[in-house]
């Protein structure tokens, strides 16, 4: 070809990356591998095959991580524990500094290694994966430096069992081991099982960077090794990103076992344009949005929403962009696409889309290559909303789509899905961009621009795409708990109906308390409820499953709660405050006959209870979100927004306090609850309506189900309209009520121990952090 023609056609020649020293690396490391334990690689076991999906080349063989090399791997990891724990801050802060130096220093051979294993291209894998990954380790070098100044109180939980998927291999084990080595915990790390190279060759980084031997463990192999870690007794946080199926498995299996859990899922995020946006733009951002990684990205930007008046063109326009895709030999530095990670994906993306009758499927006339893994650009438009294209994670570069009207309409059909993950929106109004932005049931929000990450940004979730947050201050607490040592929750009997009761007074039959109206329970049952002494102090309402599902309608319908002001919000708890204050003898009378306690203890769980209303009055407008300080021109919003409807088992000891406690942190930021008041104690609580009523506090912000804590609890946790479960209660099976929150992914925060209530641990952060959830708004800036 003459210069002349070249540049006539425009057309790019071949400029192939060099496999060379990937592979040569493998020659002499591998080319079986075994697992990297306590600082050392270990022999290979039962192995098999890990495979260049664009060729079909074998590349290297695998251990199978058996259950016993699990057990091996976290008695290394426990083993380290106690010294890596108490190392200073500064002296993890240089490891992770080293770590990610040593990233750097070895960087396209990682890059070259992941595309080989992993198929993607290796313009991607060089500059965004590679560097991403460096990001997450000197931003992590920073956290772990400032940690006990920044976060006091806090403590690493422990061994932490990492469960990682193929689409990112390496940026995913820099997400996980990143924070957990800041925090000052140690890791057993399962990589994919078809993308393990660049976790064995950051086994290798670990030796290299002198990190002590235990702190990081990798344990090759399928969903079976995977699974003897999510189980194993030895761990004590399971972070997993994967599948929403195994998420929840996982979310089940650990039921129970006091483990803390984050699970970062799957999605279907939607990619929103408005008729004024820039279509040129939104146009290479789709590109980005669904082509990149060969759409096998969580938050994909998969569902494709256009606006009426501009979908014609806007789709012409699209598919002329996707005949331009190049799709090819991932190691070509000009390809655009290259191949699907396994044959075992492209045949579950085949299955899905050939299987769909609907509407118009279009493939983009591309030059593909002949053999590998390799599957077209491509648009599906003309679906109906519940269309299976239309709902489910495809997981591949297939592009769904669909029009709105008007942008409520937008946001409806943004909304209508399971999964909750990301959000892009389109528009050159930035005024419709920020108000749809907080609407979109979405973790992370991408105005004007798509797939934007960074190591100082949360990431994650909301609904069946998961829970917990990953990246900056937000994620490394996910890594810690609380240093204060709660006490074991005790169950507290009531006390017994007295063998020959006193002549009843006035009767006094508490309702349960619904939209603001107090309600009769649907059985029609109540029980008595006595004092020490054996007088009746009256009855209480027994609910049951129809009760909380009329609370819970109740509370999802007071959903302008959330979009009240903080001001406003403050303004309703100090009145509540007052409102108590006023009737403080009734009640320290009334929690005294409860309890028998003394007249001074009861008296002082009604004044710190007024207090505590006081201090959740005043972080209704301070518990600020922040701006992330990433690497773009612009923002990215760390906004800090109610979880939604809450469930919440009061305790049993201060039953009053107890209750007062998780109320008002729930509603100083927004969310409705549904309290199942103490068991043994209810009348505490059901004195609480006339209180509530006369503090404008709008009805079904605050619903009260008084009855059996363990039933009316997992009525709740199986609720598919509560977004989190929170558990104080004594008597009640954590295990079922986790196992039960798998339906929905619900956010629970079930406790075997509790604060003291009267202490100041039993406020503040601890609990505005399971108050809300963080979405991150990005918004880049700039002509
Ligand atoms: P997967 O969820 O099965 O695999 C992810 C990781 O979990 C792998 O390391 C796997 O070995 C491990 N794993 C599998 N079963 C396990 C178990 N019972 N216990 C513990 N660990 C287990 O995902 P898979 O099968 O590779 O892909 C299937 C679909 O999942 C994809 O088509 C896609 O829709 C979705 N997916 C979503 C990802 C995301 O980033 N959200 C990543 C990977 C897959």
């Amino acid at each position: 070809m003459t210069t002349a023609q070249i540049f006539d056609s425009m057309d790019y020649g071949p400029a192939p990356e060099s496999a060379a020293e990937a592979l040569e690396w493998i020659a002499t490391r591998g080319p079986a591998f075994g697992h990297f334990i306590d600082g050392g690689f270990t022999r290979p076991g039962e192995t098999f095959a890990t495979r260049n999906p664009a060729t079909g080349a074998e590349l290297a063989q695998i251990t199978q991580g058996t259950v016993e090399d699990v057990e091996v791997a976290v008695a290394a990891a426990t083993k380290a524990f106690p010294k890596w724990s108490k190392l200073s801050c500064h002296a993890r802060a240089k490891y992770l500094y080293a770590l990610a130096r040593l990233l750097q220093k070895h960087s396209r051979l990682f890059a070259v290694l992941e595309t080989l294993d992993n198929g993607k291209p290796i313009r991607e894998a060089r500059d965004i994966d590679i560097p991403l990954a460096q990001r997450h380790f000197y931003h992590h070098a920073g956290l772990a430096q400032l940690r006990d100044a920044e976060l006091p109180g806090h403590r690493p939980i422990g061994v932490c069992g990492q469960v990682i998927p193929w689409n990112f291999p390496l940026l995913m084990l820099a997400w996980k081991i990143a924070p957990a080595l800041a925090a000052g915990n140690t890791v057993v790390l399962k990589p994919a099982e078809y993308t393990s190279l660049t976790a064995l060759l950051f086994g290798q980084i670990c030796q290299e960077a002198g990190l002590p031997r235990g702190v990081v463990n990798i344990v090759t192999g399928d969903g079976r090794t995977g699974e003897a870690i999510v189980t194993h007794p030895g761990t004590a946080k399971i972070a997993f990103t994967g599948s929403t199926a195994v998420g929840r498995r996982i979310r089940e299996q650990t039921a129970g076992m006091g483990k803390s859990l984050t699970l970062e899922l799957g999605g279907k995020s939607p990619y929103i344009v408005f008729d004024d946006a820039d279509i040129d733009s939104a146009i290479e951002g789709l590109v980005d949005a669904i082509w990149f990684n060969q759409g096998q990205v969580c938050c994909a930007g998969s569902r494709l929403l256009v606006q009426e008046g501009i979908a014609g063109e806007f789709h012409d326009r699209l598919k002329a962009r996707m005949a331009k895709l190049r799709v090819g030999d991932p190691l070509d530095k000009c390809i655009d696409m290259g191949a699907l990670v396994d044959p075992v994906q492209h045949a579950a993306i085949s299955r899905m889309v050939d299987a769909n009758s609907e509407g118009e499927t279009w493939r983009a006339p591309v030059e593909m290559p002949e053999t590998g893994c390799f599957y077209p650009p491509t648009l599906v438009t003309g679906l109906s909303p519940a269309a299976p294209l239309m709902q489910d994670e495809i997981f591949g570069p297939v592009l769904v789509s669909t029009t709105f009207r008007t942008p409520a309409e937008a946001v409806e059909v943004a909304n209508n899905t399971r999964y909750g993950l990301a959000a892009s929106l389109w528009t050159e109004n930035l005024n419709l961009a920020l108000d749809i932005a907080p609407k979109l049931a979405a973790g992370v929000v991408w105005v004007n621009a798509t797939n934007l990450f960074d190591a100082a940004a949360p990431f994650g979730g909301l609904r069946e795409s998961g829970f917990g947050r990953e990246g900056g201050w937000e994620g490394l607490q996910a890594y810690l708990a609380p240093a204060a040592k709660w006490a074991p929750i005790k169950t507290i009997a009531p006390f017994p109906a007295p063998e020959a009761p006193e002549a009843p007074g006035l009767d006094r039959t508490a309702k349960l308390y619904i939209g603001g109206k107090q309600a009769r329970p649907d059985g029609g049952y109540s029980h008595p409820v006595w004092s020490k002494r054996g007088a009746l102090l009256g009855h209480a309402g027994i609910g049951s499953r129809k009760d909380i599902r009329n609370a819970v309608e109740a509370a999802r319908g007071a959903g302008a709660w959330a979009r009240a002001s903080a001001h406003n919000r403050a303004q309703v708890l100090y009145y509540m405050a007052e409102n108590l204050s006023a009737r403080s003898e009734e009640f320290a009378r009334r929690i005294r006959e409860l309890t028998a306690c003394s007249a001074a203890r009861a008296e002082a769980e009604v004044a710190r209870s007024i207090d505590r209303l006081f201090s959740y009055a005043a972080w209704a407008d301070k518990m600020d979100g922040r701006v992330a300080n990433v690497p773009i021109r612009g923002v990215a919003l760390a906004m800090r927004e109610p979880v939604g409807v809450i469930g919440a088992l009061a305790p049993d000891e201060a039953p009053f306090l107890g209750a007062i406690s998780l109320i008002a942190p729930a509603i100083a930021m927004g969310n409705r609850v549904v309290l199942v008041p103490s068991q043994p104690c209810p009348l505490a609580a059901t004195d609480l309506y006339q209180v509530l009523d006369t503090s404008d506090l709008p009805g079904g912000v605050v619903n009260i189900v008084t009855g059996p804590s363990h039933e009316l609890g997992m009525t709740l946790a199986r609720h598919l309209d509560v977004d989190a479960l929170w558990s104080f209660a004594g008597g009640v099976d954590a295990g079922a009520l986790e196992t039960a929150s798998a339906g929905n992914l619900k956010r629970t925060w079930i406790n075997r121990a509790a604060p003291d209530w009267a202490g100041p641990e039993a406020e503040g952060r601890a609990f505005l952090d399971q108050a809300t959830e963080v979405r991150t708004i990005w918004v880049p800036y700039g002509e």
